[in-house]
Order: C-alpha cells, then sequence, then structure tokens
C-alpha cells in the first residue's frame, strides 16, 4: 500500500492535470504537435495552486455553442483577469516561440478555476452534465468543453462558473442534433452566412435571425473575421493587418463585442468553416496574396491557434492541426458536409490579377486544366467522395466556401472570370460531379460563399452533359450562394447600374437562374424529406438593425435535382438581382 500522503498527492496531481486536460483549447490545434504546443505537464506545475481569485476575474466575451452532435456538444466562454484581458502565450524553454509580440500583454503563471453545468431547462436545475477545467494565458483564457450525456435533437441551456462561486457567464442556449439514420419529426432550419467584416457593416444579418429565433443551427462559410487593417463604420483591433497570434486573438475578441454576433453564439450552436481572411486574402497552401515563406507559416499557425481557440468547434482528428472539414449526420433526413476548399491543401490560387490579366494570373491560367490540380488536397478529396457515396440520407447537403458552378462574362469572353473559385481547380470539380453521376446520387445541394453576391443555380456538368436552362433537365443538383453579412459589394456601383450587369451575367451563364450584386444578407434554408425551401434575405449593413426583406424564395423537390420550376424557377419573382425567366419587382 502506498503511503496515504503519497496517493493523497497522485490524485491531487491527477485531478490538477485531468482539470486542464479537460479544457480543449489546450488540445487544439497543437497537443499532439510539440513544436506548436506549450506541453500540459509544463502549464500544470507553472500554475497548480496559483489561481486567480474569483474578483480577479471576468467571463469577457459571452458563450457559445458549437459542433452539436446527437449526444455532446461544444460550449465555450473566456474567463480572462481583468487586468489582463489581452494575454499573450507563454512559451517554455526549448519549446520554439510562434511569435513575439513587444505589444501583447505579459503572460501570466496563474490560472483560472472554471466549472460549468449544462441542463434541460432554463433556470438549470436539471442538470444533465457538469464539468470543471483550468484556462490560462497560453490559450487566451479561452475555455471548450464537450458536454455530453445530451438526448438527440433536444434543446439544453448551460452557465460556466468561477469554481467556489458565484460570478457566472450568461446563459447559453444550445441543441444536439437528431441520430444518424433516424427519422426527424420536423423541418430542420439552417441560417447560412458568409463574409462578416466588421469595419465594413454592423452584423445585422446575425441579430434577424435572433430576433426571429428562426434557426435550429447556423452555418457560416467563411471570412467570419478579416485581416487586414480596415476603419471604416468601426474599427477592428489591433489597428493594423494581423499576423501575430496576439493579433488573430485580438482581432477574433474584437468582432466578437458586436452584441448581434455575440447573440447568435448565445443563441444557436454554429457549425463553421474557415475561408481565406481567416488567415489573410487569397489564401493557398503556400501562401497568400501578400505572404509567403516564414512569414506565411507563422502566420498561419498563430491564425489556425487563435480560430480553434475562439471557436466553438471540434477538432475532429487530432494527428492533423490543420484539418477543419467534418460532417454531420442530421437523422435520415441529411448529412451535412463541411469542405476546407482554402486552407488545406489548395494548389495555387490567383494572389492577383484578374481574369488572367495581370500579377500570377497568367500562371494560374496555364494550370487550370492539370488533371493533378486540387482545391481540397487529396485527402480531403477521398473523404469526400466516399463520405457522398455511403451517404444514404435523403438529402447531401455540403457547405464550401467558393463559387462551384462555372461563371463566366460571354460576348466578349466566354471565360470564367474568377480563378480563386472552382474555377481555377477544374480536374477537382469534374471529379466531384463524377462521383455524383458514376453512383447516380441524388439530392446534392451544394451552399457557397465568399464572392459577397447572391447566385443560385442548377449544378451543370457542361463538358458531359446538355443542359435545358427552362427546364432544368440535365442538372445534378444545386448550388446556393449567399452574399455577405456585412462586407462591401464586389461592383461598388449604385443599384441601377449594377442592373444590367446582373442581367448579363444571367444571360451569359445558363444554369445560373438567380443573382443579385446588391443587397448584404443571408440565407435561411428549411430541410424536410420532400423538399428545400432557400429564402435569401437583404438588408443595409451601414447602421445597426433588424429590418431585413425577403428578395427571393427558392424550392428544390426531392428527386429533382434542380431548381423546382413552378412554374418558373422561384416563383417567377424575385426582389433584388435578376431572374431567370421571371419579374423583378423592385
Ligand atoms: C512554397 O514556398 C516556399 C517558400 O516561399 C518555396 O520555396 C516553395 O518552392 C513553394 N512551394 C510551392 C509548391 O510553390
Ligand atoms: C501536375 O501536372 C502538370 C502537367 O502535367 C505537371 O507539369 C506538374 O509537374 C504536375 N505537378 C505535380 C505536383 O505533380
Ligand atoms: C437516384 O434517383 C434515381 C431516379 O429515381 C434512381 O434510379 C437512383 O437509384 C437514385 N440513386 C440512389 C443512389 O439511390
Amino acid at each position: 500500500m502506498l503511503p496515504l500522503s503519497v496517493a493523497a498527492a497522485l490524485v491531487a496531481a491527477s485531478v490538477a492535470e485531468a482539470s486542464f486536460s479537460k479544457n480543449l483549447a489546450y488540445h487544439s490545434p497543437s497537443r499532439r504537435h510539440p513544436s506548436l504546443a506549450v506541453p500540459l505537464s509544463y502549464i500544470s506545475k507553472r500554475q497548480t495552486g496559483n489561481l486567480f481569485t474569483p474578483e480577479e476575474l471576468e467571463f469577457t466575451h459571452g458563450v457559445a455553442s458549437g459542433d452539436p452532435y446527437d449526444n455532446s456538444v461544444i460550449i465555450w466562454t473566456r474567463l480572462a483577469p481583468t487586468s489582463e484581458n489581452v494575454a499573450a502565450d507563454l512559451v517554455p524553454e526549448g519549446v520554439v516561440p510562434i511569435y513575439e509580440d513587444p505589444e501583447a500583454a505579459q503572460p501570466s503563471t496563474k490560472a483560472a478555476c472554471v466549472e460549468f453545468k449544462i441542463a434541460t431547462d432554463q433556470a438549470l436545475t436539471d442538470v444533465v452534465d457538469s464539468g470543471r477545467a483550468y484556462t490560462s494565458s497560453d490559450v487566451d483564457y479561452t475555455v471548450k468543453f464537450e458536454a455530453g450525456n445530451l438526448q438527440s435533437f433536444t434543446t439544453y441551456y448551460y452557465r460556466f462558473n468561477v469554481c467556489g462561486s458565484s460570478k457566472t457567464s450568461p446563459v447559453g442556449r444550445t441543441k444536439t442534433i437528431p441520430t444518424k439514420g433516424t427519422r426527424v419529426p420536423r423541418n430542420v432550419r439552417l441560417a447560412v452566412y458568409s463574409c462578416s467584416n466588421y469595419p465594413e457593416g454592423y452584423f445585422n444579418a446575425y441579430g434577424a435571425v435572433v430576433a426571429k429565433d428562426s434557426a435550429d443551427y447556423i452555418l457560416h462559410l467563411g471570412d467570419y473575421i478579416y485581416e487586414y487593417q480596415a476603419s471604416d463604420v468601426r474599427t477592428a483591433l489591433p489597428d493594423r493587418e494581423t499576423y501575430s497570434l496576439y493579433d488573430y486573438r485580438k482581432r477574433i475578441a474584437t468582432y466578437r463585442t458586436d452584441e448581434d454576433l455575440a447573440a447568435s453564439h448565445a443563441k444557436f450552436p454554429w457549425i463553421p468553416v474557415w475561408d481565406d481572411h481567416e488567415v489573410a486574402d487569397n489564401a493557398w497552401k503556400n501562401g497568400t496574396g501578400n505572404s509567403d515563406g516564414e512569414t506565411f507559416r507563422k502566420r498561419k499557425q498563430a491564425a489556425v491557434r487563435a480560430y480553434f481557440e475562439w471557436m466553438p468547434i471540434r477538432q475532429v482528428e487530432m494527428d492533423d492541426s490543420l484539418r477543419i472539414w467534418r460532417s454531420f449526420s442530421i437523422g435520415d433526413l441529411f448529412d451535412l458536409f463541411m469542405l476546407d476548399t482554402r486552407q488545406y491543401d489548395r494548389d495555387l490560387t490567383v494572389l492577383n490579377g484578374f481574369a488572367g490579366i495581370g500579377g500570377n494570373s497568367q500562371e494560374v491560367e496555364k494550370q487550370v486544366d492539370w488533371v493533378n490540380r486540387t482545391i481540397m488536397g487529396f485527402k480531403q478529396e477521398s473523404w469526400f467522395y466516399a463520405g457522398l457515396k455511403e451517404s444514404t440520407a435523403r438529402w447531401r447537403v455540403v457547405g464550401n466556401q467558393v463559387i462551384f458552378s462555372r461563371m463566366a462574362v460571354g460576348v466578349l469572353i466566354d471565360k470564367p472570370f474568377n480563378r480563386d473559385q472552382w474555377d481555377g481547380y477544374i480536374a477537382n470539380r469534374d471529379r466531384v460531379f463524377q462521383t455524383i453521376i458514376d453512383n447516380k446520387i441524388n439530392n446534392t445541394v451544394m451552399l457557397s460563399g465568399d464572392s459577397h453576391a447572391a447566385w443560385v443555380s442548377d449544378l451543370v456538368w457542361y463538358e458531359k452533359q446538355d443542359y435545358d436552362k427552362d427546364t432544368g433537365a440535365g442538372a445534378w443538383g444545386v448550388e446556393l450562394a449567399g452574399s455577405a453579412v456585412s462586407s462591401s459589394r464586389p461592383i461598388p456601383l449604385p443599384k441601377l447600374l449594377l442592373k444590367p450587369i446582373t442581367k448579363w451575367l444571367l444571360a451569359s451563364n445558363p444554369q445560373l437562374q438567380w443573382q443579385d450584386l446588391y443587397e448584404r444578407g443571408y440565407f435561411e434554408l428549411s430541410i424536410g424529406y420532400d423538399d428545400i425551401t432557400a429564402k435569401f434575405y437583404g438588408m443595409d449593413a451601414k447602421t445597426r438593425s433588424t429590418d431585413e426583406k425577403l428578395i427571393s424564395q427558392f424550392l428544390i423537390k426531392s428527386g429533382e435535382n434542380k431548381l423546382a420550376r413552378n412554374p418558373t424557377v422561384g416563383g417567377g419573382i424575385a426582389y433584388a438581382g435578376a431572374l431567370k425567366n421571371g419579374k423583378i419587382d423592385y
């Protein structure tokens, strides 16, 4: 038998170790990547028994939840000492510092102890799971738990408190997903966002869905933050372009002070993926528009680390620090694939220049037809195709960053104009189509963002299949691409001058059924077994408001693999942009 004191010490040590390790913020993206991580053993040695008092601490950025499964969900908060709300990371000897920043606050050798409760009721009396962990400056005082013991497709409420204290966070609400393969009792509602630029506007699009309480889950297709320096309706801190870990943490923290974003995180579980601006503009696997080499490598490490700290998401493969692509099975209703077509393993993109002119776009034009070109990387491609083939749910919903459909400007040049989209990765797109066709896969719906404009298309593989733009015959599915929460219009012209451009785009692209360059906003999906309804909302983002208008609406009927014609797409009327065979009323 061990002497009692030794046994007690072992128990104390294991409790302390377990407590650090229960905070998932210490695990991703770096736990199994020693060169990125601050070892937990070092942190616990430094901090155990050296805790901040409750009076020194605040819940600084509300609560959030995300990546729901049928029996668990990730819940998030940040518990920081008020005197050092912006923390650096403290790097022990022998670990390569991933950034150095003279402006960052001094790291602390103290830890904060935090507990959570999750319950079926808002008063948190019917508690179904609870837990306790530490956080520290090493992870920017962020806290991520996996709350478990939950029932499928059920609403829960959760709250954090400082250990042994009545100091609490706000109460958050979240929801699990239906169990894979089971019948879902009602339509599932998604709100789909992309391109939320804090300096360029208010996050009214988030606020509108909070006010309506109209979604089960929130999807964000990337450009959740922007890295560059900007000051328009407001300023994103730090007031410079982001490079260091401190910069990316501070940038996300600034966005999270937005009340509409904070309210959305507190009310709904999020399932986000990143696009380019979570690292930097026009990112690909080996650089961005304005960074490459060692600068890029460090910048991306910092960006990825800050993202995992601050976002309520899972790292589904601990040995792959860059993997964010993952899937969710929502009963037997739909399988949701969240892709990373940007940061994971993308081949060279257009870093500057446009439509084959200027910058490196000539080089990209040379490569566009290479069969070995990939936007996803081959590892992710294999996973995606296997997932599509194995999926037995009614629908396959694919959350993706950039526009999937071929988009050209006709008359002058019938050539795709944006090689930063799937149009620059033709072989990869062909492989997606080939998988769909070879396996007779029905009911595929692509969701896209990135472009700051709205594009609704039938999915068409022009090289392989004739397509009738009026009936939709020959299509393999549907693409719904949303505008931006607040990022500026892609073409900064007044509405009346955008109208002819939109009509020209419709005329140049047979599969494109509705397009709009003017409105800021988002779209909502109501997914049922017989059909999916997609509603696009438009709004102003220059003043804070929840005013919005329905600008177009589409139906996708199960088994049709195209936008429903009733009798024409969208019922023949839209309130923004231009609609094929339809009326525009604005
Ligand atoms: C990636 O970047 C490094 C450093 O800038 C360069 O040496 C290397 O050739 C690049 N690789 C590719 C595939 O472009
Ligand atoms: C991809 O294919 C092109 C054209 O065949 C070839 O020049 C290039 O070296 C290939 N790249 C790789 C990484 O194999
Ligand atoms: C897709 O629908 C077609 C037509 O109804 C059917 O023949 C085919 O088997 C379906 N594919 C799958 C994978 O179920």
